[in-house]
C-alpha cells in the first residue's frame, strides 16, 4: 500500500504507514532542529493527537544523520517558539507512543528527542552523545535530567561532561537506546509502535534515578573536573546531574536557565568561532571542484620518531606504507619502533588483534630507494637539515612515478628550495605533523610557490583520511604554527627581561587555560636543539634587534631542561620547583643590560603575549601565509596548547578592542 504523504513544514514531512505516522525530518545538511522543524514536529504530535487512525508515531531524520542537535546558528538569536523543551514535553506526554528511530547520529538536541520518545531503536552505525559541553553550554533540553533518569548518574557525568558520542552497541549496553535493528529502523521502529499501543508509555522523565553508588559519582566528576581546566559548562552540566532526583520540573527550568546563561558566555561564543572554523578550514577557496589523485600506499623515508609517528597514523587510516632507512638496520629498528606504537594501540584496547594483524601486513620496510617505485605519494621526516632533504628528494624524484607525490616535513627550512632541486617541483607539497604524529590533530599542509592545486588537494584529502585537521599555510620560516610562537616566545623572553619571572609567566599562562606554561614546556622538551639554532643564526642577527639572552646564559651553565634535572625551574624528585640560581641569572641580564625591572600582573603577562600572537598573526594574512583568522587560531589551538574554550589568539584580539 502507497504511504499518504503529508507536510508539516517546509523541513518536516510525514508518511502515514497503514495505523503509524512516520514523522521525517529534512533539513540538511544535519537535520538540526531549526524553528521550522520544532514547529513540524509539533504538527505532527497534534495530527497524531487528532486522528483516532493513528496508534503513535515514529519519529527520524533523512539521510544519513538522525538529528545533528539544536541549530547552532540560532544561538546568537534569543529563543523563538516553540522552544525545543516544549517539544519534547509534547512528545513525552504524548498518550500515543512515540519511538525514535535513530538512523545516524543523534547528538544533542537530537538525543533529547529521543530521551523524549517512549522507545529507542537505532542503526549500529548511529553515533550517540551530548557534545554541549564543546560549545560551552549544557545541554538545554532535558537531557542532564533525563538520561541520568535512563543510565544512572556516574554514567550521565562521563558522557555529557566529556561530550564525547558512543555507538549505538555501547548506547545499548548503558541502557540509553533499546534497541539495535540492523535491517531497518523505521521497520523496527513501526513494530514498537504497534506493540507499545494502547499500553502505558515509559516515559523517561517519570523515572526514578537509579540509586547510586557516591564513589562511582566522585570518579566520574574527578575525571571530567581535571580536564575542564578553568572551563565552566562541565562543572555545570555535573551540578544539574547530580541534583537530577529532585522533581523533573525543577531540574528542567534549572537546566533550561543554566543553558541560556552559558550560552551567553564568551567561553559558548569562543567555542562556537572553534565550531564553524574547524569546518571552514577545509575550505579552500581556488580548490574548490579539483580532484585529488588517488592515494593508497604511502613511501616514508625516515623512520626516526616522526616517520614512525607518520606511519601509525597511515596504518591506522588504512594505507600500504613502505618505510625507508639509511640501511637495513635502521630500517628494521624503525619497523619495530612503528609496530611498538601499533602494540601500544593492541593494549589499550583502541584496535583488536585483528586490526593490528591487519596493520602489520600493510607495512614493509626497506634501505633501498627503488622499493618505493609503488608509492602514490612520498612523506619525507629525515633530519632537517637542507642538503639532506634536497639529496633525497633528487633520489625520490628519480624512483617514484611521474603522477606520484613528494611532500616534505621540514619544520623551518624553506620548501621551495627543496621543490626546486626536483625535476617536478608542482609535485612538491609540505606535510608538517605535529610530535607525536600519530596523536597530534594539527597538520599544516604548505602550498609551495608551485604546487599544482591538485597535489595540494591530495595533500587536504589524504590529511582528512589521517583523521587529521589540515590547515593551508604559505611559506615562510615556521609556517603559520612556529612563526606566532616565535613571537609568543620572543615576547616571553622580553618580559622575563622587563621583570617578570619564568614561574609567573608560567602561572598566568596556566591559570588563562593552557595545559602547561612556556618555561616548563621548555624545560620539559629540552633547551640544547634551540640553543644551537641560536648559535647557527648569531652571525646573521640584526645588531640592532632586541636580543635575550637569559636561555644561552642557562645553557652555557648546564640546565639543559628537565632531562639534564634542571632548566628555567630544578626538579628535585621530579618535580617543579622555582630556582634561586635561575632568578639570579635573570636579575644579572637585566643589570647588564641596565634594565629596572617592575612587576606585572597575570592580566599583564598574558595581555603581552596575546597581543604578541595577535600581530604575528595578522602578519601573516597580510603576507597571504595563512587565508584567514579562524585558520591561525585552529592552528595554535591543536598544535600549542592554546585553550580552546579561549577561541585563539586572532579571535581573543577581536573581541578586545585595540
Ligand atoms: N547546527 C548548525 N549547523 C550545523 C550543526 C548544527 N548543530 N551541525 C553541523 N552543522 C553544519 C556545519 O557547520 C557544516 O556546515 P557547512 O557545510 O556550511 O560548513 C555542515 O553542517 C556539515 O557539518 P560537518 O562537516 O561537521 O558534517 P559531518 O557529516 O562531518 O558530521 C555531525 C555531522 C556529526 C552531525 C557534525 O556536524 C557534528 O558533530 N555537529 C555538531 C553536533 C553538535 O554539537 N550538536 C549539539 C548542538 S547544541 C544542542 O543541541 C543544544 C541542545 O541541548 C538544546
Amino acid at each position: 500500500m502507497e504511504a499518504a504523504a503529508i507536510r508539516f513544514s517546509d523541513t518536516v514531512r510525514g508518511e502515514v504507514q497503514g495505523d503509524v505516522l512516520v514523522v521525517i525530518i529534512e533539513n540538511p545538511p544535519v537535520n538540526a532542529l531549526s524553528v521550522d522543524v520544532r514547529a513540524g514536529l509539533v504538527a505532527a504530535l497534534d495530527r497524531a493527537a487528532g486522528d483516532a487512525g493513528i496508534l503513535g508515531l515514529v519519529i527520524t531524520g533523512a539521510g544519513k544523520t538522525f538529528i545533528g542537535g539544536a541549530d547552532i546558528r540560532e544561538f546568537g538569536q534569543p529563543p523563538v517558539e516553540p522552544i525545543l523543551p516544549a517539544v519534547i514535553e509534547r512528545l513525552e506526554d504524548s498518550e500515543k507512543p512515540t519511538v525514535a528511530a535513530i538512523n545516524g547520529a543523534a547528538l544533542g538536541g537530537g538525543l533529547e528527542v529521543a530521551l523524549g520518545c517512549h522507545y529507542r531503536v537505532a542503526s549500529s552505525a548511529a553515533q550517540t552523545g551530548f557534545p554541549e559541553v564543546k560549545l560551552g553550554i549544557v545541554p538545554g533540553a532535558g537531557g542532564t535530567q533525563r538520561l541520568p533518569r535512563l543510565i544512572g548518574i556516574p554514567a550521565a557525568i562521563d558522557l555529557i561532561g566529556s561530550g564525547r558520542s558512543v555507538k549505538a552497541k555501547e548506547a545499548h549496553v548503558l541502557g540509553l537506546i533499546d534497541e539495535i535493528a540492523d535491517a531497518g529502523t523505521v521497520e523496527a521502529a513501526l513494530v514498537a509502535v504497534r506493540r507499545l499501543a494502547g499500553r502505558d508509555p515509559r516515559r523517561t522523565g517519570q523515572l526514578a534515578v537509579p540509586a547510586t553508588d557516591s564513589a562511582a559519582v566522585e570518579k566520574a566528576k574527578t575525571r571530567i573536573l581535571a580536564k575542564a581546566r578553568g572551563q565552566e559548562a562541565p562543572a555545570e552540566a555535573i551540578r544539574l546531574i547530580e541534583a537530577a532526583a529532585r522533581p523533573l520540573a525543577e531540574g528542567l527550568a534549572d537546566e533550561r536557565a543554566t543553558f541560556l546563561k552559558l550560552r551567553e558566555s564568551s567561553e559558548a561564543a569562543a567555542l562556537r568561532h572553534v565550531f564553524f572554523a574547524e569546518r571552514q578550514a577545509s575550505k579552500v577557496e581556488d580548490l574548490e571542484g579539483v580532484p585529488p589523485r588517488l592515494v593508497e600506499t604511502i613511501g616514508i623515508a625516515g623512520l626516526g620518531l616522526m616517520g614512525s609517528g607518520i606511519a601509525v597514523a597511515a596504518l591506522s587510516a588504512g594505507y600500504r606504507v613502505v618505510g625507508l632507512d639509511r640501511d637495513d638496520e635502521a630500517a628494521a629498528r624503525g619497523r619495530e619502533r612503528i609496530l611498538g606504537l601499533l602494540q601500544k594501540n593492541l593494549s589499550a584496547g583502541r584496535i583488536d588483534q585483528a586490526m593490528f594483524d591487519a596493520q602489520e601486513s600493510r607495512l614493509s620496510v626497506t634501505a633501498a630507494d627503488a622499493d618505493l617505485a609503488p608509492c602514490d605519494l612520498v612523506i619525507e621526516a629525515v633530519f632537517d637539515d637542507l642538503d639532506v632533504k634536497i639529496d633525497l628528494f633528487r633520489r625520490l624524484d628519480r624512483v617514484i612515478r611521474p603522477d606520484a607525490i613528494l611532500a616534505t616535513n621540514t619544520s623551518y627550512l624553506n620548501p621551495d628550495e627543496i621543490a626546486a632541486a626536483t625535476a617536478h617541483p608542482e609535485r612538491v607539497l609540505g606535510l608538517h605533523f605535529f610530535s607525536p604524529a600519530h596523536v597530534m590533530r594539527l597538520l599544516e599542509v604548505v602550498r609551495c610557490a608551485r604546487t599544482a592545486p591538485d597535489v595540494l588537494a591530495t595533500g587536504l584529502a589524504v590529511a582528512k583520511k589521517l583523521r587529521k585537521l589540515p590547515i593551508v599555510t604559505g611559506v615562510t620560516e615556521g609556517f603559520i604554527g612556529n612563526s606566532i610562537f616565535s613571537a609568543y616566545r620572543r615576547e616571553a623572553e622580553f618580559l622575563l627581561e622587563d621583570g617578570a619571572l619564568p614561574h609567573e609567566i608560567d602561572a598566568a599562562l596556566e591559570d588563562y587555560g593552557f595545559p602547561m606554561g612556556l618555561f616548563a614546556v621548555y624545560d620539559m622538551a629540552g633547551l640544547e636543539i634551540a640553543w644551537a639554532r641560536r648559535k647557527r643564526q648569531a652571525a646573521k642577527r640584526d645588531p640592532s634587534e632586541r636580543y635575550v639572552e637569559i636561555a644561552d646564559r642557562l645553557c652555557e651553565a648546564g640546565r639543559l631542561g628537565q632531562k639534564a634535572g634542571r632548566g628555567w625551574y630544578a626538579y628535585p624528585e621530579g618535580k617543579r620547583q622555582v630556582d634561586p640560581v635561575v632568578t639570579e641569572i635573570i636579575v644579572q641580564c637585566r643589570a647588564g643590560k641596565g634594565i629596572t625591572p617592575r612587576s606585572f600582573t597575570a592580566t599583564e603577562i598574558v595581555g603581552r603575549l596575546l597581543a604578541a600572537m595577535a600581530a604575528e598573526g595578522r602578519k601573516l594574512l597580510e603576507d597571504g601565509i595563512a587565508a584567514r583568522e579562524s585558520d591561525i587560531d585552529l592552528v595554535m589551538i591543536n598544535g600549542y596548547g592554546f585553550p580552546a574554550h579561549k577561541g585563539g589568539p586572532m579571535f581573543v584580539a577581536t573581541q578586545t578592542p585595540r
